[in-house]
């Protein structure tokens, strides 16, 4: 299929990058001249694991390309997906300057029938506004369809994700657009749901909505644990091999981050409030997941006291694990918080210290996650990522002035850090 995606974010550029990867010919559309223009080049603006070599070889065939201007990427395709942000506003709602500019754009260029679909996350109801606006500023009668098409990848694992999605969601107002939209998604092996275009939106944002909280769940049970002497780890253990809760997304921590949750949420109630009903369960979701970065920094001062002048280490800045995200991580919120209580932070991220270092300028960034601990008063875990799990927890200890770990991530095992000698808290054990 000949295929067009404007707007070369996270989403748009892995969803470019894949699609060429199973065949298709595909051109990726910015209006950002510099982002393209080192597209070109050969050089990635953003961190994905496996994303270079898939855009790279797909570039090398002569599959995927790059272009400035909306233009160019209707008249190169049969499907235009628009994949710009839609970022929140000050009171919780979205954003959606973007998404209207790239209709108007797509209308202008209309000559003969496309499908135009949109993969940004949107409140329920887009899909009737861009239809009416690519109607409205169409200077032709010229046919066409719009398409709700959600993603559902996630940072880290965004080409996995791409590559074998669990379902594929499908949202039309009209049959025609269903079989090139198959087409596309044929490669992919995975089940293909076709809905109206209300429901299609409305399951990003229920879907995103349930994933908080599960982990919201999971974290006002660590309080739980952690007021009886339970393990939450063992909790959700227990609750997750039920087949239908599940095992993942039940890790306790310092609660979720992101650019996707906390907007989406956000977002999800702000669109409920719109339709007439108030989500406070979604609200709590929210709460609690602000209260468990209160709980975890209470921690520390509990056991710190004074945090002025002390030197603390902290291991991820990211928002997760296998990204140089940082856009609301926790890690970075817990920084932020030391800093206000006078703390000297010392700091190491295995990909995003690049993206951090302009959000916290007076930190100490380290190559090594080894070179961490040395003069520090306690070290906090605020970030997932596997390779922390290989710290050198006895340097460690010889070189740290207090052996104070604070496990934001429940990385270590708490009887094998006892034996080590270590005062350490974790979430929820
Ligand atoms: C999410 C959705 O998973 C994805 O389907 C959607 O398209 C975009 O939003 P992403 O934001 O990339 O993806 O990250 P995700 O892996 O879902 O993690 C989100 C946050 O939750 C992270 O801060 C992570 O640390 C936290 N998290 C996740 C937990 O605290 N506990 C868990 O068990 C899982």
């Amino acid at each position: 299929m000949r295929i067009s995606i404007i707007g070369t974010g996270y989403v748009g550029l892995v969803t470019g990058a894949c699609f060429a990867e199973v065949g298709h010919n595909v051109v990726c559309v910015d209006n950002d001249t510099a982002k393209i223009n080192l597209l070109r080049a050969g050089s990635m603006p953003l961190y994905e694991p496996g994303l270079e070599e898939i855009v790279k070889n797909n570039v090398a065939a002569g599959r995927l390309r790059f272009a400035h201007t909306v233009r160019e990427g209707v008249e190169a395709a049969d499907i235009v997906f628009i994949a710009v942000p839609t970022p929140p506003l000050p009171d919780g709602s979205v954003d959606l300057t973007a998404i209207e500019r790239v209709a108007r754009e797509i209308a202008a260029c209309l000559t003969e029938y496309k499908i135009v679909v949109d993969k940004s996350t949107v409140p329920v109801r887009t899909g009737e506004k861009v239809a009416e606006t690519i109607r409205r500023y169409s200077k032709t009668q010229v046919e066409f369809d719009v398409v709700s098409n959600p993603e559902f990848l996630r940072e880290g694992f965004a080409v996995h994700d791409l590559m074998h999605p669990d379902r594929i969601v499908i949202g039309v107002s009209s049959q025609r657009p269903v079989p090139p939209m198959k087409e596309v998604y044929a490669p992919f092996n995975a089940p293909i749901i076709v809905t109206d275009i209300n429901s299609a939106e409305l399951i990003k944002h229920a879907a995103n909505s349930f994933l908080a909280l599960k982990i919201s769940y999971i974290n006002a049970l660590s309080v739980i644990c952690e007021a009886c002497g339970a393990n939450v780890q063992q909790v959700a253990m227990g609750i997750g091999m039920d087949r239908r809760i599940g095992t993942s997304f039940l890790n306790a921590g310092i609660g979720f981050g992101g650019s996707c949750f906390p907007k989406d949420l956000s977002a999800f109630i702000a669109i409920s409030q719109q339709l007439g009903y108030e989500f406070g369960l979604l609200r709590e979701v929210q709460k609690i997941n602000a209260q468990q970065m209160d709980r975890f920094v209470k921690k520390i001062t509990d056991t710190l006291w004074v945090l002025k002048d002390k030197v603390i280490g902290v291991l991820g800045l990211a928002f997760k694990q296998n990204t140089d995200d940082v856009r609301c991580s926790p890690a970075i919120e817990l920084c932020h918080r030391l800093r206000r209580e006078g703390a000297i932070l010392r700091v190491h991220d295995p990909r995003a210290m690049g993206k951090a270092r302009p959000l916290l300028p007076d930190a100490t960034y380290l190559d090594n996650m080894n070179d961490v601990p040395e003069g520090c008063d306690a070290l906090v875990i605020a970030t997932e990522w596997e390779e922390f799990k290989q710290l050198d927890l006895e340097h460690a200890k010889r070189v740290m002035a207090q052996p104070i770990i604070f496990d934001g991530r429940n990385l270590f095992d708490p009887e094998e850090m006892k034996r080590l000698g270590f005062i350490y808290r974790s979430v929820g054990r």
